[in-house]
């Protein structure tokens, strides 16, 4: 069967996909209002929060420019914790919009040192917000979010995240994190297709708002949450996806969400295990490895283009190159949302089977 194995969009189990098929409702009518609140309790389940919750038609960069629009003002000074190229990204929206960026960066494969940001957070008091990157989908990296919240809330700044590619496989206990603004993307870990964000909203995060100065139209939360007690969203929602996240939420409590997190927590361990016994070398350090996809390094004269060229199209099974600087020298195999050890299984050993023929000698 073909596996589509990247890190998002990922594979649709099909009772999500025939409930977007569904013909549409009026979605200022009570039909969609009973979808748009049934959504936003399940999300909050997984969320773990109390917080606010807004459903956003748009893709998790939107989610990210939400966050930033809505709680910062041009002259702000923001630390931007980067360990690949999300937390770039997270970094250059804060910029453009006008925030004074301190970046941390980390080198590539590593996680972010708490202890940083600690350091950072001393050295510049008027930092306003720290952003990071939860999991980073480019490096196959999951920075310590338990740890860096502490210290950031232990110096009482805002917490922006971006948790697109582990909320919904990863546990991220938002309320007892004190996570201020968190984003995910419907095309994550969700099961679903892309076209949605999902943005949590803290107290703090709303008190910030009422500062924030950043221009800000369709993003805005104050709109959203207005609309919310009606059961609406302010501009026309991507009916479509509401109705797919719902059952897929539905599909997911049924599993247990702590049965869904141990999965993907299993399932990220066995593909790493069989990455390790095919003689290739993990790019992420193994202890801070993502638990939704696993970066792989090239190495023994493995053509890695080559690799991903035969895989797709001999054997159906589709993995992702590297971005940026890591064309072409890491390749990444998704594993969030639906997906099985018999699907990593079926990856490893076609892996097995494909790696000489693009030139890897063990
Ligand atoms: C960690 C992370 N941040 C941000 C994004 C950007 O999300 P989108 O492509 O939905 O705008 C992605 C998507 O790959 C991601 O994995």
């Amino acid at each position: 069967m073909a596996q589509l194995r990247i890190p998002g969009p990922t594979p649709c189990p099909d009772e999500v996909l025939r409930a977007m098929a569904k013909q549409m409702v009026n979605h200022r009518g009570p039909e969609f209002g009973k979808i748009m609140n049934s959504v936003t309790a399940k999300l909050k389940t997984v969320f773990q929060t109390k917080n606010d919750l807004f459903l956003l038609t748009g893709s998790g960069t939107g989610g990210m420019e939400a966050a930033i629009v809505n709680t910062l003002s041009p002259g702000d000074k923001v630390l931007a914790v980067a360990i690949g190229v999300f937390g770039d990204r997270f970094a250059t929206i804060a910029q453009t919009f006008g925030a004074k960026v301190t970046p941390l960066k980390v080198e590539w494969g590593k996680a972010a040192d708490p202890e940083d940001i600690r350091r950072a957070l001393k050295f510049e008091p008027d930092i306003k917000a720290v952003l990071v990157t939860h999991n980073e989908t480019s490096t196959g990296v999951m920075n310590d979010l338990g740890a860096i919240s502490a210290i950031v809330k232990e110096f009482d700044k805002l917490l922006l995240v971006d948790a697109i590619s582990s909320m919904g496989s990863v546990s991220v206990p938002v309320d007892d994190w004190r996570c201020d603004v968190v984003v995910t993307g419907s095309q994550k870990g969700w099961m679903v297709p892309p076209g949605m964000a999902m943005v949590s909203v803290s107290e703090a995060a709303w008190k910030a708002h009422a500062q924030a100065r950043m221009p800000r139209f369709y993003w805005d939360f104050a709109k959203a949450k207005s609309y919310l007690e009606k059961g609406q969203t302010p501009w026309t929602p991507v009916v479509s996806i509401a109705f797919a996240l719902d059952v897929a939420l539905d599909m997911m409590l049924k599993e247990g969400i702590p049965n869904v997190f141990a999965r993907h927590a299993r399932i990220a361990s066995m593909t790493r295990e069989g990455v390790k016994s095919l003689g290739l070398p993990l790019f992420a350090e193994e202890k801070h490895a993502s638990q939704t996809v696993t970066s792989v390094a090239g190495a023994g004269g493995l053509d890695i283009k080559k690799l991903l060229k035969i895989m797709r199209e001999e054997h159906q099974i589709v993995l992702s190159g590297g971005q940026t600087t890591l064309d072409g020298k890491i390749f990444r195999i998704g594993h969030m949302g639906w997906v099985s050890e018999d699907n990593i299984k079926e990856v490893i050993a076609t892996l097995k089977l494909v790696l000489p023929q693009a030139g890897f000698r063990s």
